[in-house]
């Protein structure tokens, strides 16, 4: 925000406050605007909205509340005087006069002297004197409201409220991104809880191994210090790093021995087969460097392209199907999974363990 630093003094009690002209209000809606475009990762979407605001009103509080499905208004976002009732439910009369506002469907104003229930409503804190209150809708849906506390008076003029319905009309658009990103995160985890339970109909000795799998990758991510990002696409990775061997036939999958080479070379073709079933749908791209790599080895002796320590992509080199999962998931309290071809990979632990860097990624 252009005016950050001035936002954060507080105006003197019951003073004037040297609001934005127009110009400048503009430039800052313009700004909030702009930024709605590039939300990405933990941040929430409301930042841009709450700073404008602050930078508007020169507000000591800031806060957007958003309307859930049974009528409640949660703080989805709060700075300030107002930052401790971040993640609040509002009290039922509050929701109630959060209805009346959208209908009346304009700013309101309240001040402490005032005493209404208003001012009894949305004043939080003691030192705070001063209040506005926006609805915020979308294509005429009741969404939510902006509410900004001051300790002094603000004398606004129209520009100032029109600004301000304007900063609620874009916390709208960022209501709306949020709930598209929802629907879009619904249905990439129905797509690979899907694809997962396809895997393990067609082979049951897989069954629960790939939530396993995901729950000690993910654990061995934290235990690296990767981000929250970072870990959900493990995750995710882990889920359906074997969907490939939907393809592959199922005496192949139960067989109890060791493989032939024609058995070992059609298994092997689950990474590439699974990576060809992602592939079309675009949601799932992040995942496809651990379903194709997840059979490679840091010594460079694993398939399908050979590659060599850290050029394998990290959620690769921590899926490490072959034993190293086993190993590292045993030292965070882990089941080994009852497969024929488990139970062979666990008689073959000792072998590997004689040279336990050579396929096995380093966790630090
Ligand atoms: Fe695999």
């Amino acid at each position: 925000m252009q005016t950050k630093t001035q936002t954060t003094q507080a105006p003197p009690s019951g003073a004037t406050a040297d609001l934005p002209g127009p110009l400048p209000a503009l430039q800052m809606l313009n700004q909030v605007a702009r930024s709605l475009g590039y939300i990405e990762g933990e941040g929430s979407p409301f930042v841009a909205v709450v700073e404008g605001a602050r930078t508007l009103l020169r507000a000591d509080g800031v806060a957007v509340l958003v309307r859930d499905p049974s009528g409640d208004y949660k703080f989805h976002a709060a700075q300030g005087a107002l930052e401790e009732w971040r993640d609040f439910t509002l009290s039922s009369q509050g929701s109630e006069l959060l209805e009346a506002l959208h209908s009346r469907d304009h700013v309101t104003f309240f001040k402490r002297k005032q005493k209404n229930a208003w001012s009894r409503e949305f004043l939080l804190a003691a030192e705070m004197n001063w209040g506005a209150l926006a609805p915020i809708r979308v294509r005429d849906q009741k969404v939510g409201a902006l509410l900004v506390n001051n300790r002094g008076a603000v004398h606004v003029r129209d520009e100032h409220i029109e600004a301000f319905e304007n900063l609620a009309t874009l916390a709208g658009v960022a209501v709306q991104e949020v709930r598209v990103r929802e629907g879009l995160e619904d249905l990439f985890m129905s797509v690979i809880v899907s694809l997962t339970m396809a895997l393990e109909a067609k082979d049951p000795y897989t069954e629960g191994h790939s939530v396993r799998v995901a729950a000690y990758s993910e654990a061995i991510g934290k235990q690296l210090g990767l981000p929250p990002a970072t870990l959900d696409m493990i995750h995710r990775s882990c889920l359906l790093h074997d969907i490939g061997k939907i393809a592959v036939d199922e005496t192949i999958l139960a067989k109890k021995g060791r493989l032939n080479p024609l058995e070992r070379e059609k298994m092997d073709m689950h990474v590439l087969i699974g990576e060809n079933i992602l592939r079309p749908i675009s949601l799932l791209h992040p995942l496809l460097p651990g379903v194709r790599h997840h059979h490679e080895r840091f010594d460079g002796m694993g398939h399908p392209d050979g590659l060599r320590g850290e050029n394998i992509p990290i959620e690769a080199r921590i899926i490490d199907p072959r034993g190293g999962c086993a190993r590292r998931a045993a030292a965070f309290g882990g089941v080994a999974v009852r497969s024929p071809r488990r139970r062979r990979l666990r008689a073959d632990l000792p072998r590997r363990q004689e040279n336990p860097g050579a396929s096995a990624a380093p966790t630090r």
